[in-house]
């Protein structure tokens, strides 16, 4: 079969079988091409909450799977493609963060979404990149632990000097890649583009950033500048996204090396196998750790 009939096929089935399909901008672009609604954590996890389908397919990282059932519990909620975890989220665990809690009490704990279920449970509010620093600075405590990502949190810290705020020491490998000597070359080669970074790159390359923002802002700021170039510091299929939506102007990949290997994991006959109903993980919850997440969730959504 050709990766055109796939798609037809995978069309088909998802209007015969009422299924829904979401995903993440960093999915490879025959993906993207093929489903209802793309974006980034924060546009997904709103959307997931009202899409009429019972059954939703999730193109994207467990967490993010997770994080549709925690909101839909009665959907049957697929994640594309059982590897695909986030290495962030599995970072840090419910008992570290309840042991780091005893010793700062008087913090709000706030989460990137980026966690797993049943770590949220012993947060306050969780983030996304998107989110982050309008939350944080709207948050009622002037003291904040923020976790698990240390360069998103930093940049958050940088924008609201007036709270207090304990990082730890996780983040993203994928963007962790990209090195300050790298945005030296990039800029070097292509002096009169802009350089748009996401939040989980280290400080050294956000700092050196003309934008930073999520992937959604990202996109958008490319596609409304007047600039005709632009080196882009995150996921590589951001590069890919934009140079197809704005076939008029230039993006460059920051670092060669910036792709997420879980993120690249679903392929599109995983997509097409788990609308036949062969492929995938149908994600389960208990109810206890469902609603302590979401509530975590949900005040994400009423702040953000
Ligand atoms: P956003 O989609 O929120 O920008 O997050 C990027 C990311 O790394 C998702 O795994
Ligand atoms: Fe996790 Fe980073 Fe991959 Fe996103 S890009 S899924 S944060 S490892």
């Amino acid at each position: 079969m050709t990766v055109k009939e796939i798609q037809e096929e995978i069309l088909k089935l998802k209007k015969e079988k009422d299924i829904c399909i979401l995903a993440h901008a960093y999915q490879n672009r025959e993906i993207i091409e093929v489903a209802d609604f793309t974006g980034d954590s924060f546009a997904l996890s709103v959307k997931a909450q009202n899409v009429p389908q019972k059954t939703v397919i999730m193109c994207g990282v467990r967490f993010m799977a997770e994080t549709v059932k925690i909101l839909s519990p009665e959907k049957t909620v697929i994640l594309s493609n059982p590897t695909a975890g986030c290495p962030m989220a599995e970072q840090m665990d419910k008992e570290l963060i309840s042991q780091v809690k005893e010793q700062f009490p008087d913090y709000t704990v706030v989460a990137y979404i980026n966690t797993t279920t049943d770590l949220k449970t012993v947060c306050d509010i969780c983030v996304t990149s998107s989110s982050a620093l309008k939350i944080c600075k709207n948050i009622n405590n002037d003291k904040i632990l923020f976790i698990p990502d240390c360069n998103l949190g930093d940049w958050i810290r940088k924008q609201v000097p007036e709270k207090e705020f304990k990082l730890l020491n996780g983040g993203c490998p994928t963007h962790a890649k990209i090195s300050a000597s790298e945005v030296d070359k990039a800029k070097a080669l292509h002096p009169n583009a802009l350089l748009l970074v996401h939040p989980e790159c280290k400080p050294e390359v956000v700092e050196k950033a003309d934008y930073v923002g999520s992937t959604t802002g990202i996109m958008k700021f490319a596609e409304e500048s007047e600039n005709k170039e632009f080196i882009i510091g995150t996921e590589n299929s951001i590069v890919n996204n934009l140079q197809l939506q704005c076939p008029d102007k230039m993006f460059y990949p920051l670092s060669k090396d910036c792709i997420c290997s879980n993120m690249k994991a679903t392929t599109i006959v995983d997509l097409l196998n788990c609308c036949k109903g062969t492929f995938g993980e149908e994600i389960e919850l208990d109810e206890e750790t469902r609603l302590k997440a979401k509530a975590c969730i949900d005040k994400m959504i009423e702040m953000g």
